[in-house]
């Protein structure tokens, strides 16, 4: 090496801390980085977090590692993970270890996080598919609404996981089951007909009320009408409960029921069309015979709801949720009776609407006030 080049080495290499020292202060000193931290510990990592937690625990990997740690082996044989996908079943997991939900250990896994722990409990399915409703459906009605509103299509039905749905739908079931409580007859037989009955949980729960009601459940979703059948049968019911696919607008029954339910639904159907879908209900009851139909409203201030409101708006059938108003004066449309709203707490957005069916003759024709005959919800009031 001549004199001029081994200069020019030393120069380099006493300069090379210098020219790092300012690449760094450099890129320190980009203002996006703040900003890009702050999304990090705010928004980035908390969407990772509930996106896996909502996956783990829609896939039943929470439950598996709830009774034991789990090998990538026995996790595989649950998912039905094809061998040649075991690697990638392994990235997945580490995430998991790495957001901080599981921890592995001598070649388990094994559940870590509290939050992750609460959602692999039995007890807390409903929460764990409110989590999952909220990614797999509320996510995109937040994030495609532009677009929507650009090419005008809509959601369907088909959008939505109807057995997610009838999972998650049961985190009110405190409430829903107060108002059947409060509603059903308990002495004598009652005849139920639930529409958009989901899992079937109410019709179970009135069925435990009253030994001798039997019912007819329906639901809009084949699959969920199976998943219904299925849990009748666990829980026993089968006897007493006949489950049917079938849509409340083109059912056609006759008017046998003590009792009509609808929960967590009337806003599958568009709002124009409510006061007729309700009188479809009343067709069903006997005369004095009763109406439940539970709902959120609007007006409150749970953001869930709102968003839940918004997916709706964007559908391209049902609308949004129920005012209390506008519901009460569409069961009178409809030709109710003794139409009146309750609510379980104060300040909540959930609401009870009872109505009573005193007419005698078909629908269509005015109601006929028999108001003297205590009514079966009269005797379960009493
Ligand atoms: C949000 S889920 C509620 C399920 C259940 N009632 C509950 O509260 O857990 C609404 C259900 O109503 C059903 N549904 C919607 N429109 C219907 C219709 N026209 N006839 C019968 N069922 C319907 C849907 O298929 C869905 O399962």
């Amino acid at each position: 090496m001549d004199l001029l080049s081994l200069a020019r080495a030393v120069k380099d290499r006493a300069q090379e801390p210098f020219t790092d020292l300012a690449a760094m202060a450099r890129i320190v000193a980009d203002p996006r980085l703040p900003l890009l931290l702050v999304l990090n510990r705010t928004l980035f990592t908390p969407l990772y977090r509930a996106s896996f937690l909502a996956a783990a625990a829609g896939s039943g990997v929470l439950r598996c590692m709830a009774s034991r740690p789990c090998d990538l082996e026995s996790l595989a044989e649950h998912l039905g993970t094809r061998p040649e996908d075991r690697q990638r079943l392994r990235a997945w997991l580490d995430i998991g270890v790495r957001l901080g939900e599981l921890d592995r250990r001598e070649g388990c896994y094994r559940l870590k996080s509290r939050t992750a722990k609460a959602l692999a409990q039995v007890a807390n399915d409903a929460v764990a598919a409110a989590l999952e409703e909220l990614l797999r459906f509320h996510v995109p009605a937040l994030r495609d609404a532009p677009r929507m509103l650009k090419d005008g299509s809509r959601f369907e039905l088909s959008d939505q996981d109807g057995l997610v749905i009838a999972r998650s739908s049961l985190v009110v079931r405190g409430f829903v089951e107060d108002a059947v409580a409060r509603t059903l007859p308990r002495t004598t037989p009652v005849r139920l007909l639930e529409v958009g009955c989901g899992s079937g949980t109410y019709v179970r729960y009135a069925a435990g009320l009253n030994p001798r009601l039997t019912a007819l459940a329906v639901d809009l979703q084949a699959e969920v009408a199976e998943q219904t059948a299925k849990n009748m049968a666990q829980w026993g019911l089968a006897d007493r409960v006949e489950t049917r696919q079938g849509d409340l607008r083109t059912l056609d029954l006759q008017p046998q029921f003590d009792v009509v339910t609808l929960h967590n639904n009337i806003y599958y159907f568009p709002q124009e069309e409510r006061a007729e879908v309700l009188a479809r209900a009343r067709s069903f009851l006997a005369p004095g015979g009763t109406l439940l139909v539970t709902s959120s409203c609007r007006g409150s201030s749970t953001l869930g709801l709102e968003v839940l409101n918004l997916w709706f708006e964007y559908a391209g059938f049902g609308g949004p949720l129920p005012r209390e108003d506008e519901l009460l004066d569409q069961l009178r449309e409809a030709g109710f009776d003794g139409v009146r709203a309750t609510r379980a707490l104060p300040g909540q957005a959930f609401r009870a609407f009872v109505g009573t069916n005193s007419a005698t003759g078909p629908v269509g024709s005015l109601p006929v006030r028999t108001a003297t005959t205590p009514t079966n919800a009269e005797e379960a009031a009493s």
